[in-house]
């Protein structure tokens, strides 16, 4: 019996080595010493035993503050739900299980973090190339503020330009409990080139051992750095020198930010342009010379005011136009006037001036100044055609004008046949020979009488037929045109009677006259007349006739 119970008490030992050997009891608290938790999110600490068919768990804090939770007791484990998490649950937790009167405890550590918006980037007011920029990076942190970021001292904050970091800080020691904002700032010397970059603020929780996600949160802005205007020009299409008809565009060519206005000018042009500007582009479609001249193109810079400027020198060329000759004072003038004759147009390029006197054939280049020629003292000589040329390259064109001088009679010759001292019965013939432009008039007066006596004058040749007594007397021969006149005595005298015809020699009766240069006209009249008187035929006009 002793010895059966013996037997049996060896093996209830043996089975309870065995039951101590595989079913010891254990706990574990899951996680495991330490946890990070996220402000709002739920939480579940896990108390887990092996080994003990009754546990009897307990929950509780270090220095006994509140739980934060709900306790669910199961068989074998127990949990403790913190649903949210909130600042209170940033404690010691202390599972403690007791099985038979065996008792174990874990503890686990709650942190918590909360992460809950963006970094918010600012810059200075505005961005300007070659001034310095500063960009600032915030995070609000407020401990034990949902949400804010939580623990503020594990934060860092990035500033990237692109992927070049510009500046970091950590704010660790820094265990302030006041709404404090973490920010980082920096400054740097703005370039044209840093436009459109993108700036980013990185905020960054580092806790050790901490496994969730985001570990970081980042905000981006490109940068808009105001620049410019800077390297402005006017592209001219299809080029500066340009013909009359043909359309032409300005383009005025720029680098700004933001954009720049423009404005068009033309050197000395006392209104604003009227072609067709659309802002940046001036289009002429069909070019006038006119149009030639230098244009400007300035540019503004909204923001920053800055202004440049750009210029164009344009040549609308043409062939010579609005061509013009004139003659001051008139084209008709009076002997001795002066005379300007101005030749005058416009053509790009210039237009060359030539001006000739034509008489006849006779063509004579004459020296101008700008285009005018002045006669001091207009002559006879000078009357004629004057043709003006205009040539440039694309073209010529020619005017031309009649200049009339006028001059009174001059050097008049009075021819008396046979002579002046003639027989009764005899006819008289009186030959005045004069020049004057326009042609002269004559008037043969005899003075002295009761009543004057005017006599008819067929071309410059006056006949008194069948002379008397009375026919003797003193005659005035007046020569006339529209600008002046001269007066010549004539002394007749009628003394006896004809006898028979004899040969008479004419006799010239030459009157001085101190004018001027004339054109001779009528010549040569000794001869003529002989050779008339020679062959029985009495007419002086027929043989001026056959002279002139
Ligand atoms: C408790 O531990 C056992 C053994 O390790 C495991 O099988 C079981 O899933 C755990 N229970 C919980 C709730 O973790
Ligand atoms: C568990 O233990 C506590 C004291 O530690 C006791 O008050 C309670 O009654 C026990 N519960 C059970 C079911 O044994
Ligand atoms: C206890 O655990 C079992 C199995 O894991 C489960 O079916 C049961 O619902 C749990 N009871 C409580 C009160 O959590
Ligand atoms: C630019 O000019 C405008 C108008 O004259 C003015 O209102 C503005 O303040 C100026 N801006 C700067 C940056 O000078
Ligand atoms: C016109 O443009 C050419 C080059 O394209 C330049 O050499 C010339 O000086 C310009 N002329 C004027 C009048 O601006
Ligand atoms: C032609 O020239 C005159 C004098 O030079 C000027 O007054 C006139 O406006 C011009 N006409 C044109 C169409 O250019
Ligand atoms: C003037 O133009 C005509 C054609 O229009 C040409 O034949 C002539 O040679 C030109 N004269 C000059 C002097 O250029
Ligand atoms: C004078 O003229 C008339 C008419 O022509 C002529 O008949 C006459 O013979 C002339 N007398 C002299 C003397 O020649
Ligand atoms: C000329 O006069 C004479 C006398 O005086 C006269 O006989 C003669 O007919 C006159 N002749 C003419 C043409 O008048
Ligand atoms: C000449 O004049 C006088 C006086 O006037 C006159 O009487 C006479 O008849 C005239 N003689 C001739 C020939 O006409
Ligand atoms: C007119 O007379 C003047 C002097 O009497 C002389 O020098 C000049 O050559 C004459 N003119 C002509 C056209 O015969
Ligand atoms: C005057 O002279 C012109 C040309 O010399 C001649 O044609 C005309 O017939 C003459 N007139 C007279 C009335 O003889």
């Amino acid at each position: 019996m002793l010895k059966q119970m013996g037997r049996t008490s060896q093996t209830v030992l043996i089975i309870l080595y065995v039951l101590i050997t595989v079913k010891a009891f254990e706990m574990e608290v899951i996680p495991a010493v330490r946890v990070v938790a996220r402000i709002g999110e739920t939480l579940i600490l896990t108390c887990n035993t092996t080994g003990c068919a009754l546990p009897n768990f307990s929950w509780r804090t270090q220095m006994d503050y509140p739980l934060g939770g709900k306790v669910y007791n199961n068989k074998t484990y127990s949990t403790l739900t913190m649903s949210p998490v909130s600042a209170e649950n940033y404690n010691d937790y202390l599972c403690t299980v007791i099985c038979d009167k065996e008792k174990k405890e874990k503890s686990v550590k709650v942190e918590l973090y909360s992460f809950p918006s963006d970094p918010v980037i600012e810059t200075t007011a505005s961005l300007v190339v070659g001034e310095t920029a500063t960009v600032i990076c915030k995070v609000h942190a407020v401990i034990f503020e949902v949400h804010d970021v939580f623990p503020a001292d594990h934060l860092e904050l990035l500033l990237k330009k692109e992927e070049h970091i510009l500046h970091s800080k950590t704010f660790e020691g820094d265990i302030s409990t006041k709404t404090e904002t973490k920010t980082v700032a920096y400054s740097f010397n703005l370039a044209t080139e840093d436009n459109g970059k993108e700036i980013t603020c990185v905020a960054r929780l580092q806790i050790a051992g901490m496994d969730f996600e985001p570990k970081e949160r980042s905000t981006s802005l490109k940068l808009n750095a105001n620049f410019g205007p800077q390297n402005t020009f006017i592209n001219a299409s299809p080029g500066n020198l340009s013909m009359e008809g043909h359309s032409l565009k300005l383009t005025c060519v720029t680098e700004s930010n933001p954009p720049a206005q423009v404005f068009w000018r033309k050197h000395l042009a006392k209104e604003t342009i009227q072609h067709f500007v659309e802002n940046n582009v001036l289009s002429i479609p069909h070019a006038h010379f006119t149009d030639s001249g230098q244009y400007i193109c300035e540019v503004i810079n909204p923001v920053t005011n800055k202004t440049e400027k750009a210029s164009v020198n344009i040549v609308i060329q043409a062939p010579p136009k609005n061509t013009t000759l004139t003659v001051f004072p008139s084209s008709s003038v009076k002997e001795g006037e002066s005379v300007i004759i101005s030749c005058t147009a416009t053509g790009v390029p210039t237009v060359q001036i030539i001006l000739e006197k034509k008489i006849g054939d006779v063509i004579t280049t004459l020296k101008t100044e700008d285009g005018k020629y002045t006669i001091d003292k207009a002559q006879l000589k000078d009357a004629g055609k004057y043709e003006c040329t205009f040539t440039n390259k694309f073209g010529n064109h020619s005017l031309d004008v009649e200049l009339d001088v006028k001059v009174p009679p001059q050097n008049i010759t009075v021819l008396v046949y046979p002579s002046e001292n003639v027989k009764e019965g005899e006819n008289i013939t009186i030959v005045c020979s004069t020049y004057s432009n326009p042609p002269s008039q004559m008037i043969l007066k005899k003075v002295n009488q009761e009543r004057e006596i005017i006599l008819p004058v067929v071309n410059g040749t006056f006949t008194l037929y069948n002379v008397t007594k009375n026919d003797t007397g003193r005659y005035l021969l007046d020569v006339f045109n529209e600008v002046g006149n001269n007066i010549k005595v004539i002394e007749i005298a009628v003394v006896g009677k004809l006898e028979k015809p004899d040969q008479i020699l004419p006799l010239i009766i030459a009157f001085s006259c101190v004018t001027a240069v004339a054109i001779p006209v009528v010549a040569i009249l000794i001869y003529v007349s002989r050779k008339a008187k020679i062959n029985g035929s009495y007419s002086l006009v027929k043989a001026l006739r056959l002279k002139v």
